[in-house]
């Protein structure tokens, strides 16, 4: 899991122009925000703190840079000094880009190994052969989403099935039940490469609040899966994985294989 661990956080660093320097510390930082959100079994104030230390860290790594060589970065920058972006705004959504895109992404490709090493020789080479078939890697993720839950809000009264809802109330849609859905998709449990994605997965989320970096999550993916092809080619699982407890999150908690 450490590469696995490491790429996503990396990867923000360079579109930000952030020096790789302090990868792990903004790593760091994030972990107990992450575990809130994930398990909720962190002390707030250390939530806070760490908070408080992500955005001076941002603020001394990211928002002081003289020169910006990231193309985001450098597009946060010129959004702040154009006035489309508030000082606020774009630190508040510089965070989020750590909080939101670094456990997801290092989930998805730990469950896109795991699915490809448990796999025969003849459908890895297959599946190793589609990694860049549009298909692929929204069939891993429809059968291991990294975000189980997504909440919403009522905007106004409703009924959902046998239960009314009043305006404001919060529901949590099951994302990876429905991303299972025996009436949505058939052999749900089975991941196949010639599956019909229609309805879509929801493991990006819908509508506008959809996930900001799904693109490049699966990006990382596929280039984690491409770079590693030979080695993948012949790799084995030592261990069955056990996910992370957690309620938002399905991240494995260790994932090790031997070549
Ligand atoms: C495989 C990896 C990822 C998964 C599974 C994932 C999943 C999700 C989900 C389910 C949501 C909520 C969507 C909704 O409720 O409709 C979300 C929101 C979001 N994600 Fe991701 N995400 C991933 C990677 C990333 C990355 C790499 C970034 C950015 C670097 C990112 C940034 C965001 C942001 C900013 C939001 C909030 C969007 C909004 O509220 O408008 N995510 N993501």
């Amino acid at each position: 899991m450490g590469p696995a661990r490491a790429l996503p956080v990396r990867v923000l660093c360079r579109l930000l122009g952030i020096h790789d320097t302090s990868a792990a510390v903004l790593a760091r930082l994030v972990t107990p925000i992450i575990a809130m959100i994930d398990h909720g079994r962190v002390p707030l104030a250390d939530v806070r703190r760490a908070r408080q230390a992500l955005e001076d860290e941002l603020e001394s790594a990211f928002f002081s840079l003289d020169d910006c060589n990231g193309p985001l970065g450098a597009a946060i920058l010129d959004g702040i000094a154009a006035g489309t972006l508030t000082r606020k705004e774009a630190a508040d959504n510089t965070a989020l880009l750590f909080v939101a895109g670094t456990a997801t992404t290092t989930a998805a490709i730990a469950h896109a190994i795991h699915l490809v090493v448990t796999m025969n020789t003849e459908s890895r080479r297959e599946a190793l052969d589609a990694v860049e078939r549009p298909g692929f890697l929204r069939e891993v993720l429809r059968l291991q989403p990294p975000v189980r839950y997504t909440p919403r809000f009522a905007a106004r009264r409703v009924r959902l099935g046998e239960i009314a809802l009043e305006p404001g109330a919060m529901v949590q849609v099951c994302i990876a039940s429905a991303n299972r859905d025996p009436r949505a998709y058939h052999r749900s449990h089975l991941w196949s490469l010639d599956r019909d994605l229609e309805p879509a997965p929801l493991t990006f989320g819908r509508g506008l609040h959809s996930c900001l970096g799904a693109f490049l999550a699966e990006l990382e993916v596929i280039e984690v899966l491409r770079y590693a092809r030979s080695t993948l080619e012949r790799a084995s699982l030592v261990d069955v994985p056990k996910l992370q407890p957690g309620w938002t999150l399905r991240v494995p908690a260790e994932l090790i294989v031997s070549t």
